[in-house]
C-alpha cells in the first residue's frame, strides 16, 4: 500500500505523551493507519521525544502560531483524517475545531459529563473524584468543540474507585484504561466501525 493511501493520525499532546507512546506503537505497521506527526505546545513535553523515538515527526508551537492558524495550516499539510488530543491542554480555537469537522477527539481520564471542564486535567481530576467519594471513576474518549469536555461522548469505559485510592493510585488505573481503549477506538473510528 503506497504512504498516501494510509489514513493520517495526528496527535497533539502538552506533557509525559504514554497515550501518545501506545498510539504510535499500536499503529507502527498497521495495515491501514499511521500517526503522521506530533504536535507540542511546550518545550519540555515528553511526548516530542517519544515522537522522536518513532521517527513521527514533532512540531513545537507557541500560542501565537496557534492562535494565528500557523499550527492550523501545518496541521493541514498532513492531511489528517483524524487528530487525537492526548492530554493536550490548550483549548482548541474556533477556526481549527471547524476546519475538522467531527475529526478530533479528546481523552479524559474521568466518567464526563462529570469532572470535566477548565482545570480539570491531571491529578485535579482525580482528587476532585476522590473528595466526591465517587465509587467509580473511568475514561472518557469525546469529539472535540469548542469548549472544554464537552463535545458528544464517543465512549466511556468504568473502573472501581478503592477505598485506600490515593490521586496517584486512582491515575495508574485510569491510565492503564486509556492506553487499552484509545488505540482500539481510534482504529474503529478510522476503520469506519464507529
Ligand atoms: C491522560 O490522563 C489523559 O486522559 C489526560 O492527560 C493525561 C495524559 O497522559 N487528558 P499522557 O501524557 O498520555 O501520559
Amino acid at each position: 500500500m503506497a504512504a498516501s493511501t494510509y489514513k493520517h493520525l495526528v496527535i497533539f499532546a502538552s506533557g509525559s505523551g504514554s497515550n501518545a507512546q501506545r498510539l504510535m506503537e499500536y499503529f507502527k505497521d498497521h495495515p491501514v493507519i499511521r500517526v503522521v506527526a506530533l504536535f507540542s505546545n511546550n518545550p519540555a513535553a515528553y511526548a516530542l521525544e517519544r515522537a522522536w523515538q518513532f521517527g513521527v515527526p514533532a512540531h513545537l508551537f507557541n500560542r501565537e502560531a496557534f492562535r494565528d492558524g500557523t499550527v492550523l495550516r501545518q496541521v493541514q499539510e498532513y492531511q489528517p483524517d483524524l487528530i487525537v488530543l492526548a492530554g493536550f491542554l490548550w483549548l482548541m480555537p474556533a477556526g481549527f475545531v471547524q476546519a475538522f469537522p467531527r475529526q478530533i477527539i479528546n481523552i479524559h481520564p474521568a466518567l464526563l459529563p462529570k469532572f470535566g471542564g477548565k482545570g480539570m486535567h491531571g491529578q485535579h481530576v482525580h482528587t476532585a473524584v476522590l473528595a466526591n467519594q465517587e465509587k467509580e471513576s473511568g475514561i472518557t474518549i469525546h469529539y472535540v468543540n469548542e469548549h472544554y469536555d464537552q463535545g458528544a461522548i464517543l465512549y466511556q469505559h468504568s473502573c472501581p474507585v478503592e477505598s485506600q485510592d490515593t490521586p496517584d493510585l486512582l491515575a495508574k488505573r485510569v491510565l492503564a484504561l486509556e492506553h487499552t481503549y484509545l488505540p482500539r477506538v481510534v482504529e474503529e473510528l478510522l476503520s469506519g466501525k464507529k
